[in-house]
């Protein structure tokens, strides 16, 4: 048997409280905007890469089942950077598995990608700093690179391919914030969101949005270093509706809500309205991440549950950065 190099690492997803939308350069996924997420414990994504001389082209196994087309290509071009920084050209064999259900309408490109890049890194003894792998995340998909990182993170849009990269901005255990993320479809959506980034320049009011950014990432990042949950809601529910509101006067217009989404977000406005700490945030797709403290998330939980048209809730805290599980 010839040589093998192998690596496994396990990354978790994330939510963005400001939002990534839209990119100053598509290739190298340069965002027009910086961003601030919270890794989430509980989604999360485990990848080993295998690479070897008698694995004849790079192969793909998801949740236990060969992928083939795009999301191989996908992964064989992000391979290809990592092998010409390596100086390799072997092929891989790839396999990643999601710890939350598959088709539950929960983005794994964050996860996966992060996962991904450590891993490939790993296996082919590449030595790289945290910022390294963030920047190399990056190019696989763009919200990866908050996913290199622990806890509360930035990501900071930068100038070009170097300064483009994600930094925590506080460790998973400084605030017992939970994500409860109320799944409304199963469905896949029409434009994921590489296809919706092309189209955000499209909105008149992507221009706006931009220009206002740097003042919702400083709140922001104010909130989680104070643990200020009212500013964290009044910042993060702003962001997503902009974000919304750019999506929906693209051209083509993006239209992701749902009536169960509305249902949510309303509910989530009438319990903040009787003194609950929770609000929503919503990513390119249907299901609504609802943010509330440790303490309430049982009675959250309960109450998502009992609204039409959700169909499970599934709950996450403050996760870690990405880990390499074995080697
Ligand atoms: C709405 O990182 O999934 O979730 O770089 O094309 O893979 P690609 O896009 P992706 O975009 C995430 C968009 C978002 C907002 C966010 O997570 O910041």
């Amino acid at each position: 048997m010839t040589e093998q190099y192998s690596a496994t690492a396990r990354a978790c997803s994330n939510i963005a409280f400001i939002k990534y939308w839209g990119n100053r350069d598509h290739d190298l996924r340069l965002p027009l905007n910086g961003s601030i997420s919270m890794n989430l414990k509980g989604l999360e994504t485990t990848t080993t890469v295998v690479f070897g001389e008698e694995i004849e082209s790079d192969r793909l196994v998801l949740n236990g089942k060969p992928a083939t087309g795009a999301a191989l290509e996908r992964v064989s071009k992000h391979l290809d950077y990592i092998r010409r920084l390596a100086g390799v050209s072997l092929c891989a064999a790839v396999e990643s598995e999601n710890n939350f259900p598959t088709g539950a309408g929960i983005a794994s490109s964050a996860s996966a990608f992060s996962a991904l890049t450590a891993a490939a890194c790993a296996a082919l003894g590449l030595k790289l700093t945290e910022k390294e792998l963030s920047i190399i995340a990056r190019l696989g998909s763009g919200s990866a690179s908050r996913s290199i990182p622990g806890g509360f993170v930035e990501w900071y849009a930068g100038e070009d391919h170097e300064s483009s990269f994600a930094e925590s901005i506080a460790p998973p255990d400084h605030w017992d914030l939970v994500d409860l993320v109320a799944i409304v479809s199963l469905e896949h959506k029409d434009v994921g969101s590489s296809g919706g980034h092309q189209l955000a320049n499209t909105s008149s009011l992507q221009q706006s949005r931009i220009e206002d950014t740097p003042q919702r990432l400083q709140l922001c990042r104010e909130a989680i270093l104070t643990r200020d949950f009212d500013a964290l809601t009044e910042v993060s529910e702003k962001d997503t509706l902009l974000m919304h509101s750019v999506m929906m006067t693209s051209e083509p217009a993006l239209f992701y809500c749902l009536p169960p989404t509305l249902a949510v977000m309303q509910a989530v406005r009438e319990w903040r309205n009787n003194g609950m700490p929770v609000f929503f945030t919503i990513d390119a797709g249907p299901n609504v991440h609802v943010i509330t403290t440790g303490d309430q998330r049982e009675e959250v939980e309960r109450r998502l549950r009992e609204i039409d048209g959700v169909i499970t809730v599934l709950g996450a805290t403050p996760g870690r950065g990405v880990e390499i599980a074995g080697q």
